[in-house]
């Protein structure tokens, strides 16, 4: 018996990296995974842009409905040198690159979510699951852009959990992986050597998929899951008092 057994999974960026291997993971627990990515490695992978909202609607509509949703896929900043550190200043980010990092981390979780969010309330059940990043929770240096998209999609997956627990549609949950820096093509090799040299773990994509495995079983509302070495940690956001 597998934890997703006769689930419906659709993973986003999932023919690398994180993403493909919560797809390895979700199969062996039992679900028909559905990936969908901008460059499609196999036949059976769809090709999708995450940030073109017509295509979602449209693939959406000829995909079964969805138990899971995994809004992985993501990029870093367009153009940034893989340099020997992380850094990238502002004045090097283009009109153009900044328009593309926003569409694929930004739009693509926003256009995913709204797209398959009504079929969800409907049935009453599901998990919206964004990989957000240690990037959306704190200010490091680095990739300034980037940091920008994933604060960005941990406050969509806050605001989204606490709505949907106050709108009484609670049987559908969302939270937010928040990875440290993972092996995977999206951090080159001399900025992985780097990240070591500086006494910080680089884990193993499938550390990422036993969080995302957490994350759907504690179907937590608007929670971040925090993956660093060793350590997954749930960190559930406070809600704002206001009186
Ligand atoms: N690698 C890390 O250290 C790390 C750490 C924290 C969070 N993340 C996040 O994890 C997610 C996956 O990254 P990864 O490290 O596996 O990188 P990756 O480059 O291995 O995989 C990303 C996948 O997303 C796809 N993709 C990119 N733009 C797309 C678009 N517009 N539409 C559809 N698919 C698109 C790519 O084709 C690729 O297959 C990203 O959101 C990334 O920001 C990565």
């Amino acid at each position: 018996m597998g934890a997703l057994d006769g689930q419906h999974v659709l993973v986003t960026g999932g023919a690398s990296g994180i993403g493909k291997a919560c797809v390895a993971r979700y199969r062996a627990e039992g679900a028909t995974v559905f990936v969908a990515d901008l460059h499609p490695r196999s036949s059976d992978e769809l090709e999708l842009d995450v940030s073109d909202s017509a295509a979602w609607a449209a693939l959406i509509e000829s995909l079964p409905p969805l138990d899971v949703v995994h809004l992985n896929a993501g990029i870093t900043t367009p153009g940034r040198e893989p340099r020997d550190t992380p850094v990238a200043p502002l004045s090097d980010v283009t009109d153009d690159a900044y328009r593309a990092i926003m569409g694929a981390n930004l739009d693509g979780v926003f256009f995913g979510a709204r797209a398959v969010l009504p079929g969800m309330i409907e049935r009453g059940s599901g998990h919206i699951m964004v990989t957000a990043s240690m990037a959306g929770l704190g200010g490091m240096p680095g990739d300034i852009a980037y940091t920008a998209t994933k604060h960005a999609v941990v406050g969509f997956v806050k605001s989204l959990g606490a709505t949907l627990v106050q709108s009484g549609d609670s049987g559908v949950c969302v939270s937010a992986l928040c990875p440290g820096f993972v092996d995977t093509p999206l951090v080159p090799v001399e900025a992985q050597s780097f990240i070591k040299e500086m006494g910080m773990p680089v884990i193993d994509p499938a550390r990422v998929a036993e969080a995302a495995m957490q994350a759907i079983a504690a179907h937590s509302h608007g929670s971040q899951w925090i993956v660093w070495g060793d350590i997954i940690r749930e960190h559930v956001a406070s809600p704002i008092e206001l009186s």
